[in-house]
């Protein structure tokens, strides 16, 4: 097996094209200082193998000193299940870049290679969000000032010269930003591969009741979920593709209701779509209101906002609770902090 491994790679390193002024992977994770993220890719037998047989179209690469507090993902050999699983969430089949938009598109769902997930047969997924940064003094304020009319995007607001950013969204809330994007390398196959340099690991999701156990926010939902009948931490964690909408502490206690309240269960069901991954993306893309577990309705609709930075915003709602923390990647779907209890 190993021996095949090596005569694939091989025979696709030969076919690399020679005209390369396109670093290969390799190459090009040491010379955007990824070296240590190579080295952890050099330390599976699996990922060192699809790397060189081109298998990532795209890599968000960890910088070098993301490391320094991070004993989360050691570069040494082997790697255990956790740190090999964590390889395979940076990396997607096809090619992902991105410009700079005047207009910046809707966050886009990314599907990643790790298959561990309880997903309906889907792999992992990121939320990757393009926004936008402007610098005050841009030719095409100057060009205003000098006279020529001064073009307006489709919120009404100038056409700055803008710089594309982007934040990804992972396991446990945690938001990765990509601190130099859209770097080529080359590789086997037709078209090069993409390379994004982030600023730290992904955190890799968990179920559902773990995930909001990590929360502080959420210690009202952990504990309802914990004390009710124990089938309904079982239930949520089992179900595969879920989208949840979790109410902050705070929500609940306005609401009145604490962990001991009764009828919780058919609560905390009511906040729950099964058979749905509502990412932001595709989150208010239903057409009707969708059912949850415990049959009630949720109508979920978004609003689009312009910041106080010009910065472009959407706004999600269910019902009339607003989403506060969006795209909390889970093991077995998504969740979506909210700051009420819909009412219904
Ligand atoms: C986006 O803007 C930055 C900064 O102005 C520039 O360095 C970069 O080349 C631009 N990227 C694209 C794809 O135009
Ligand atoms: C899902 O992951 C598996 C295993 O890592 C990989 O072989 C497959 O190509 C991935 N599928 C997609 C659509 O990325
Ligand atoms: C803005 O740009 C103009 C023209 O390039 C330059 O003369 C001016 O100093 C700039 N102002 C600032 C605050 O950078
Ligand atoms: C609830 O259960 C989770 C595991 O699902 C555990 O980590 C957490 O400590 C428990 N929390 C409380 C408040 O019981
Ligand atoms: C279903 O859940 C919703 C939202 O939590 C709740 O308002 C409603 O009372 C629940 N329905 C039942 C029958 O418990
Ligand atoms: C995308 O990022 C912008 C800027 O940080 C933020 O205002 C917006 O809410 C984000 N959108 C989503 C869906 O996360």
């Amino acid at each position: 097996m190993e021996l095949l491994i090596t005569a694939i790679s091989l025979l696709c390193l030969s076919l690399r094209p020679v005209a390369a002024s396109v670093p290969g992977l390799f190459e090009a994770l040491n010379l955007y200082g990824a070296s240590d993220f190579a080295a952890a890719l050099q330390a599976s037998p699996g990922l060192l193998d699809a790397a060189i047989s081109g298998q990532f179209g795209t890599v968000f690469a960890p910088i070098d000193s993301s490391f320094s507090d991070s004993s989360q993902y050691p570069s040494r050999v082997p790697l255990n299940p956790k740190e090999e699983q964590i390889g395979w969430y940076h990396d997607t089949i096809a090619p992902l870049s991105w410009g700079n938009y005047t207009d910046p598109p809707d966050p886009l769902v990314v599907g990643t290679i790790d298959s561990k997930a309880n997903l309906g047969g889907r792999n992992q997924s990121i939320v990757v969000n393009v926004t936008r940064t402007a610098s005050s003094n841009t030719s095409s304020l100057r060009a205003h000032r000098a006279g020529l009319p001064l073009l307006l995007d489709r919120y009404g607001q100038p056409q700055l010269q803008w710089t594309s950013y982007a934040e990804i969204s992972t396991g446990l809330g945690d938001v990765v930003h990509v601190v130099n994007p859209n770097l080529e390398f080359a590789k086997c196959g037709s078209t090069n591969g993409v390379l994004h340099i982030v600023d730290k690991y992904f955190t890799v999701p968990q179920l559902l009741s773990d995930t909001a156990a990590q929360i502080p926010e959420l210690s009202i939902f952990t504990e309802l979920l914990n004390t009710s009948c124990s089938c309904l931490k079982v239930t949520l964690d089992n179900r595969a593709s879920i989208t949840a909408f979790i109410p902050t502490n705070e929500a609940f206690a306005a609401a009145g209701i604490t962990s001991s309240t009764k009828g919780a269960e058919e609560l905390v069901q009511g906040l729950v779509i099964p058979n749905f991954l509502g990412y932001t993306p595709n989150l208010a893309a239903q057409p009707g209101p969708a059912t949850t577990m415990n049959g009630s309705t949720l109508k979920i609709h978004k609003t689009d906002n312009v910041g106080p930075n010009k910065e472009y915003r959407q706004d999600f709602y269910v019902n009339d609770a607003k989403v506060v923390k969006p795209n909390i990647i889970l093991y077995n779907g998504v969740a979506h902090i909210i700051d009420r209890l819909p009412s219904i």
